[in-house]
C-alpha cells in the first residue's frame, strides 16, 4: 500500500479486518519487518490514543519512531508563490522533502479550520504532504477523514457481532464545542463497505456531506433510529450545512442506558461524560469504548505492515 489517507485505500476491508484480528492474537509475529525503518509522526493537534497506539503499533513491527509536535517547529507555509515576509518561516514544499530524508513513513494529524469549508474539503495539509513528500503518508486524522479510527471501529464490530447482519446506528450527540466531521465521515464510509444495516440519526441541520452519506438512511427521530440496534455509535459533529457552527445542544440527544437497551455502545473517545453519553452506559458491560481504544493499535499495525511491505 502506497498511502493510507482514506478507508477506501484498503482494497479488501473484510480481509484486512481478519488480518488485524490475527495480529492481535500475536502482535509480535512481524517484529523484525520494520527493522531499520523509521516512522515520523507529525502532530498539528492534540492526541492521546492515536499518538500512543500508532507508536506502539510501529514498535511492535520493529520500527523506529520519531514524534514532532509541529507547533514546536517552524511555522509552515502551505500556499504557493507567497512572499514569506509574515509569520511563516518554512514552506511545506521544503519541509516535506526534508522530513522524507529521515522517514520511511510520515504520519500526519491535522484538524480542519471549521471556518473555511473549501479549504478543509481540499485537505490542504495532508494533500501537501502527499504532493511533496517522497515516502508514504499515513492519515492520523485530517480535516475530513479519520481512517485509522474507521478501521478500528470495523474490527470492534466484527469481534462483537452475534447476528448475521447487525443493525448499526451512528447517532449525533450533543457537545459544547464545534467538533470536526472526520470520525463521522470515516465511520460512514467504513459501514458502507460492510455487511450491516446502517442508519444515521441526527437533528435537522446536522446532515453530513451528502457526497459521503450518499444513499445511507438518515432519520431525524433518534428513538425510531435506535429501535432494534445492535451497535450504537455516538459522536458529535458541528453543522456541515451551517459550516462549523453549533446550532443545537439539545441534551435529549444524549445516549442513556434506557435508549441503548441491549445494544453495544461505541465512541472513539475522548468523550464528555453526561453530555454525550451518561455514566451508566460508559460504565456498563455494554460499552466497547476501551476495547475500541485497544484496537487502535491493531488497526495501525496492519496498515503500517501493508505500507512497509511495499517500501
Ligand atoms: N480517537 C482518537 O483519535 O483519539 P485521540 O484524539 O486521543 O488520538
Amino acid at each position: 500500500m502506497k498511502k493510507y489517507t482514506n478507508i477506501k485505500d484498503l482494497k479488501n476491508l473484510s480481509k484486512v479486518i481478519d488480518e488485524a484480528i490475527q495480529l492481535k492474537k500475536n502482535p509480535f509475529q512481524f517484529e523484525t519487518l520494520g527493522k531499520h525503518k523509521t516512522l515520523v509522526m507529525l502532530f498539528f493537534n492534540s492526541s492521546l490514543r492515536t499518538r500512543l497506539s500508532t507508536e506502539k503499533a510501529a514498535r511492535n513491527l520493529g520500527m523506529h519512531v520519531m514524534i514532532l509536535n509541529v507547533n514546536d517547529a517552524w511555522n509552515l507555509e502551505f500556499e504557493n508563490g507567497t512572499i514569506m515576509n509574515l509569520k511563516t518561516s518554512e514552506h511545506i514544499k521544503d519541509a516535506a522533502q526534508v522530513i522524507s530524508q529521515y522517514a520511511d513513513v510520515i504520519a500526519v494529524r491535522a484538524f480542519p479550520t471549521l471556518i473555511d469549508k473549501e479549504k478543509d474539503e481540499n485537505e490542504l495539509v495532508i494533500n501537501s504532504f502527499l504532493k511533496y513528500a517522497s515516502v508514504p503518508i499515513l492519515n492520523m486524522e485530517s480535516s475530513t477523514r479519520h481512517p485509522l479510527q474507521g478501521l478500528t471501529d470495523a474490527i470492534t464490530i466484527v469481534e462483537h457481532t452475534k447476528v448475521e447482519k447487525p443493525k448499526v446506528v451512528l447517532s449525533w450527540t450533543p457537545h459544547i464545542k464545534a467538533l470536526p466531521h472526520a470520525v463521522g465521515n470515516s465511520f460512514i464510509e467504513t459501514m458502507q463497505k460492510m455487511d450491516v444495516e446502517f442508519v444515521i440519526t441526527n437533528p435537522e441541520g446536522y446532515n453530513l456531506n451528502p457526497e459521503i452519506t450518499k444513499n445511507t438512511s438518515i432519520i431525524h427521530n433518534q428513538s425510531a433510529a435506535l429501535k432494534d440496534a445492535d451497535f450504537v455509535y455516538a459522536k458529535n459533529w458541528s453543522s456541515y450545512e451551517e459550516y462549523g457552527k453549533v446550532i443545537n445542544q439539545d441534551s435529549n440527544w444524549m445516549i442513556t442506558k434506557e435508549k441503548l437497551g441491549s445494544a453495544k455502545f461505541m465512541h472513539c473517545l475522548p468523550v464528555r461524560r453526561n453530555v454525550v453519553v451518561e455514566d451508566a452506559v460508559l460504565d456498563s458491560d455494554n460499552s466497547l469504548v476501551i476495547e475500541q481504544a485497544n484496537n487502535r493499535t491493531f488497526a495501525a499495525q496492519i496498515v503500517l505492515k501493508k505500507i512497509i511491505e511495499n517500501l
